[in-house]
């Protein structure tokens, strides 16, 4: 993926708070970076991590519309700003599969569990419940299967007695921050 002369163009889709997003955009910034955070969209118009895009002057939209009208009017703009890399940080809308097909590049997300454990919502409540000793995130390749593609990393962390659904969260999003941007630099 690396480029001669230029800087690997990566987008970011987001629905909400935008944690991710912000230090993805950090690590954008460091000398060494391989790429830059170009484009940021969000599926809902008051996410908060579209106040990160804004700040950084880093071109954003928000498309509010049902998931067929969100992925014709995203596909063109990704293909407008000739985006190399689609990162999913918090994006809370499923994918089709035509719209993978059609991007035509590499499309990664980060999921809050070890994968393949606990696909899907509330990983932390699941993960306590199970009495799981561990649990983390994955960064991985995004397919037309729920949080099932290829495994690009993953970060674990202990599961203690005292932990809520809460302290479980907190601990994971810290490692999620060194998780994103290490597994780019792995794909880059
Ligand atoms: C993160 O914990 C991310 O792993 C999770 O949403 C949170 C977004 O936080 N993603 C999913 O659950 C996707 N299935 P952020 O908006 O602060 O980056």
């Amino acid at each position: 993926m690396e480029k001669l002369n230029s800087k690997v163009k990566v987008a970011v889709f987001i629905s909400g708070r935008g944690s991710n997003l912000k230090n993805l955009i950090k690590h954008s910034k460091l000398k060494k970076s391989k790429y830059l955070i170009n484009l940021v969209i969000s599926n809902k118009s008051e996410a908060k991590g579209l106040l990160y895009a804004k700040k950084n002057n880093i071109k954003n939209f928000s498309i509010e519309k049902k998931t067929l009208i969100f992925e014709k009017k995203a596909l063109k703009i990704l293909k407008k700003f000739k985006i190399d890399i689609l990162c999913l940080a918090g994006f809370m809308r499923i994918l089709s599969a035509e719209f993978i097909r059609k991007t035509k590049i590499p499309i990664i997300n980060i999921h809050p569990s070890l994968l393949p454990k606990l696909k899907g919502l509330n990983t932390h409540e699941r993960a306590i419940k199970a009495k799981y000793k561990y649990s983390g995130c994955t960064v991985h390749y995004v397919n037309s299967k729920l949080d099932s593609g290829k495994i690009i990393l993953r970060k674990k962390v202990k599961i203690l007695k005292k932990d809520t659904k809460y302290t479980l969260a907190k601990k994971i999003l810290k490692l999620e921050h060194i998780a994103y941007p290490e597994a780019l630099k792995k794909i880059i």
